[in-house]
């Protein structure tokens, strides 16, 4: 079995590293620090009882998934993975410089996704001596829950690398869905258009909060409202994805709403400020 590297152990990098130590892979995670990793660590194991609790996990499975996630500050420990996840900070100057640094250490066969939402995956592969090893491999949030793995097929990805990352995302029991490297792929070109627009039509008073996401609820049977979602998501992460396909299509469909910036501005960037479109005290 492959050995994997998780680069970045936050939300994204410590679901990505359950998801495979879960289904058999040894798994090396790491992080700018041990308290990180550490916490990261006890989020995967209270994740783990969550699932002992529906029925999805035994007792049993807990410590076994645990023994198969090490830990570590020095990307020097990735020297024998075969696959790297790259779940850093949405920023491309830290992205760049991670990939940089795998390039130098990780053995030449080595496959790099990235977790990316919205980086050019080409233009990230451009900060390797091997572009076609570099890949997207866009996992969902809750990763454990999430069936969908958008697979991103940059410009110069070997075919034979998007074939190992299909079948390494149904290893995890997920459904692989290949795309090309266009900006925000499938999932957030689409999406992103549908928040932003809910947030005009509130900006202009068609109707409040509740009875847009009701709308969209019950009209369009999603399982939450648009507002509810970007909400969920955080304001400045929909506000930076909005940008980027703002910038890179320069098409005034994607600017973003004026009230979707004001709100980042003033910090109500949703659940985790506790306050967004709604109030979470
Ligand atoms: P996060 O902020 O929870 O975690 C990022 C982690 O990266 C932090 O623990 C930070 O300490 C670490 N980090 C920063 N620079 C590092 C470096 N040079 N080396 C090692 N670790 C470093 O962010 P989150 O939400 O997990 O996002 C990570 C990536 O996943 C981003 O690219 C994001 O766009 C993408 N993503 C996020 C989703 C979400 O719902 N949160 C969904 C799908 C993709």
């Amino acid at each position: 079995m492959i050995k994997v590297g998780v680069v970045g152990s936050g939300t994204m990098g410590s679901g990505i590293a359950h998801v495979f130590a879960q289904y058999g892979y040894s798994v090396v995670i790491s992080d700018l620090s041990d308290d990180i990793l550490k916490k990261a660590i006890n989020t995967i194991s209270e994740n783990i009882e969550r699932q002992i609790k529906k029925g999805i996990l035994k007792v049993e499975d807990k410590e076994a998934i645990i023994s198969r996630i090490r830990t570590t500050t020095n990307l020097e420990e990735f020297s024998d993975v075969d696959l790297v996840v790259e779940a850093v900070v949405e920023r491309e100057d830290v992205k760049r410089e991670v990939f940089s640094k795998l390039d130098k250490i990780v053995n030449e066969n080595c496959i790099l996704a990235s977790n990316t939402s919205s980086i050019s995956i080409t233009r990230l592969s451009k900060s390797t001596k091997k572009p076609n090893k570099v890949i997207g491999m866009h996992f969902f949030n809750p990763v454990p829950v999430m069936k969908l793995v958008e697979v991103v097929r940059g410009f110069l990805t070997d075919d034979e690398v998007v074939n190992k990352v299909v079948e390494i995302s149904k290893s995890l029991e997920k459904v692989p869905v290949v795309v090309k490297d266009f900006p925000g792929f499938i999932s957030n070109r689409v999406l992103m258009p549908m928040i932003n627009e809910a947030i005009f039509a509130l900006q202009e008073g068609i109707a409040d909060k509740e009875s847009i996401d009701s709308i969209m609820k019950l009209g369009m049977n999603h399982p939450m409202g648009p507002l509810q979602l970007a909400d969920l998501i955080g304001l400045d992460v929909v506000l930076d994805i909005l940008n980027v396909l703002y910038e890179n299509f320069k098409d005034p469909k994607y600017r973003p709403a004026t009230l979707l910036i004001k709100m980042v501005e003033a910090g109500h960037l949703g659940r985790k400020t506790k306050k967004g479109f709604y109030n979470y005290d």
